[in-house]
This record gives C-alpha cells, sequence and structure tokens, in this order.
C-alpha cells in the first residue's frame, strides 16, 4: 500500500480540517483543525518542531498525521495524531501512514532512537512505535 506524506501548508490546510471520523472514534484524537492548531501552537514546547502531514493515496488526500519531535533528543520523537478519515478505513492507508510516518522521522531526524505515539486521549495511554513492530511501553 503506497502513501506519501505532504506537508500541511497554506494551500491545502482545509483539505486538513474536513476529515470526519466515526462517531464512536471521535474521542481517539483531536479535531484536525485542533492538531493544525497544537502544530501551529509548538504545544510541546519550542524545543519541539510540529509537523501537520497530509496523508495521499492515489493522489487523493486520505487522512493526516502531526508530529512532535526534539531533534536534540534521542526518544523525543511523537506521532501526535494520525487519523484515516472514515470511508478510507480498514484498507491498510493507516498501517502505511504510520509506516510512512516513522520512516520521514527517521530520515528527517539522524539523532532518533525510538518513534512513540500517543493514543486514547481519554485514558492518556501511551505506546512506544519501533518499526516494523509495536511495543506497548507505559500508561498513566
Ligand atoms: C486507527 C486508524 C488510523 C487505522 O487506520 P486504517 O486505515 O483503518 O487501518 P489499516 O486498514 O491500515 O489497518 C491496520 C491494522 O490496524 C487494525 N485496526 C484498525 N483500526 C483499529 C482499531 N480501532 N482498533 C484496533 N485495531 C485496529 C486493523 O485491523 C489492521 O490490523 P490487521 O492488519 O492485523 O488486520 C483509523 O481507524 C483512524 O483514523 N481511527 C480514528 C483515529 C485514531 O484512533 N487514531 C489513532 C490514535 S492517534
Amino acid at each position: 500500500m503506497d502513501v506519501v506524506l505532504t506537508l500541511a501548508d497554506r494551500s491545502n490546510w482545509r483539505t486538513m480540517v474536513r476529515p470526519q471520523l466515526k462517531p464512536e472514534q471521535q474521542e481517539f484524537v483531536s479535531p484536525p483543525a485542533w492538531s493544525l492548531a497544537r502544530c501551529h501552537v509548538r504545544l510541546f514546547s519550542d524545543e519541539f518542531e510540529h509537523l501537520p502531514h497530509l496523508i495521499y493515496a492515489s493522489e487523493q488526500a486520505v487522512g493526516y498525521s502531526t508530529t512532535a519531535c526534539n531533534p536534540a533528543s534521542e526518544h523525543d520523537y511523537w506521532i501526535d495524531d494520525i487519523m484515516i478519515v472514515a470511508p478510507h478505513q480498514g484498507r491498510g492507508y493507516g498501517r502505511a501512514g504510520v509506516i510512512e510516518t516513522v520512516s520521514m522521522i527517521v530520515r528527517r531526524y539522524p539523532r532518533c532512537r525510538a518513534v512513540q505515539l500517543t493514543c486514547f486521549r481519554e485514558r492518556h495511554r501511551r505506546e512506544v512505535v519501533h518499526e516494523p513492530g509495536v511495543r506497548r511501553d507505559r500508561s498513566g
């Protein structure tokens, strides 16, 4: 499954804030406009580079991922949100989007030794993602 990441900018940001989830999934991630705002205000801190990317498959936007990464660190590399729009779920785009996002992080930040994923916002549960597998790490 081939997907391509494209940085969200003034030319395409409306595409990023349009996607919708199934109602039962809406507690899992921030609304897309919030994800974009978190990048804009550098929510993690000024040490982190916050990047919003659209996920494209066959030149169609199928979702997005946002990352917050501290290039000076070895382990502070976070996939803050990842989302595949409801009609395109279940076709492998989510898995491909995670792999492409991890690959982008590894290429962009030479010091990176681990990529972490925040998920289940209401439970504050976190997982550490190691390509190609996923290791459950800490919860709190
Ligand atoms: C999670 C999400 C990104 C997966 O995208 P997707 O395109 O449907 O996933 P894929 O088709 O690539 O499936 C990948 C694997 O994840 C599994 N999976 C997908 N959604 C899942 C869910 N909600 N719970 C458990 N497993 C799930 C699939 O069964 C598949 O596993 P398999 O290959 O062993 O069958 C998408 O459902 C989504 O946007 N969900 C709402 C937002 C969210 O929860 N984001 C993650 C937290 S930041």
